[in-house]
């Protein structure tokens, strides 16, 4: 496995590829690798001649009050994780690799982005989709992988790539969770014991919520308000957002009569955790 730094030496390598008739995969992370990033990796693998992991952690997706410094890094220990798994390519670039100076095209969407995260993190998926499109130009895969842990993102990107003509395909992968239930995330390492404890509030709550539509419940309102309450038995918890919406449109729906995503965001101390599930009808 390789790891380059540069567009031009991932051009190049995937130019060989494609003269030897190779399809290949992208995994676009922010790298600090866990099962869930794996858990892409390794369905990557398996549907493609070769896979490429990008490991970056995208200046433009941090608004200047987010985690962009403390994010955590630990390249070596993601390669070891990416050969293991079988990719065949990690691309790290510096971000000024990335966006050069006088850098100032964007992809930005008029629909999808303003609800969920994107009301509480504004430029997020500007950043995202500025990002993501640049990766699929850089690398030019037949399929790249994403998780359904962010939800709104994976929905975000299969819009971008159907208005924009990517002509690739997307690949949403299920949420990877810890024994006890919490989603795992880079960002879990905030946490500190007694912060990690509290963090199961989330799948928890999220959990009786669903069970509340297995009954049969269509009323978005009750269903938002059971995951609601549940969470308020959690003094370290501070809602960011509780919301069932269309999972097409990503629009609030008042009654449950199509595929609904139900996400939630939630801080625990001052970390912001996301979780969700989609309920299909
Ligand atoms: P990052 O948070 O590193 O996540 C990379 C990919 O791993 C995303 O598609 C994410 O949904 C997926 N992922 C993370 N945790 C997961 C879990 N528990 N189960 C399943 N999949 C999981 O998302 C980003 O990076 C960035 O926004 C990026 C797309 C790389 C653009 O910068």
């Amino acid at each position: 496995m390789k790891i380059v730094e540069t567009i031009l030496e991932v051009r190049q390598q995937v130019k060989e590829w494609r003269m030897e008739g190779l399809s290949v995969g992208l995994v676009p992370t922010m790298g600090y690798l866990h099962e869930g990033h794996k858990s892409l990796i390794d369905r990557a693998v398996a549907e493609n001649d070769r896979v490429v992991v990008s490991v970056f952690v995208n200046p433009m997706q941090f608004a200047p009050s987010e985690d962009l410094e403390s994010y955590p890094r630990d390249m070596d220990r993601d390669a070891a994780i990416c050969e293991k798994a079988g990719a065949s390519l990690i691309f790290h670039p510096e971000p000024e690799e990335m966006y050069h100076e006088g850098f100032s095209s964007f992809v930005d969407m008029t629909t999808l982005t303003g609800g969920l995260c994107g009301k509480s993190r504004p430029i997020h998926f500007r950043g995202v989709c500025t990002v993501v499109a640049k990766l699929f130009n850089i690398v030019t895969p037949d399929r790249a992988y994403f998780g359904q842990k962010d939800a709104q993102q994976l929905a975000v990107i299969r819009h971008m790539v159907r208005d924009l003509d990517f002509g690739i395909e997307i690949v949403g992968c299920p949420i990877i969770r810890e024994e006890d239930g919490l989603a795992k995330s880079s960002r879990n390492t905030y946490l500190n014991v007694d912060e990690r404890q509290a963090a199961l509030i989330l799948s928890k709550a999220l959990a009786k919520g669903k069970a509340l539509l297995e009954t049969g419940e269509k009323d978005a309102a009750k269903i938002c308000q059971t995951i609601l309450d549940d969470i308020a038995t959690e003094p370290m918890a501070k809602v960011d957002y509780v919301e069932v919406v269309d999972w097409n449109t990503l629009e609030p729906v008042e009654t449950v009569a199509r595929d609904v995503l139900v996400a939630i965001a939630v801080f625990i101390g001052k970390t912001r955790l996301i979780d969700n599930f989609i309920y299909e009808l």
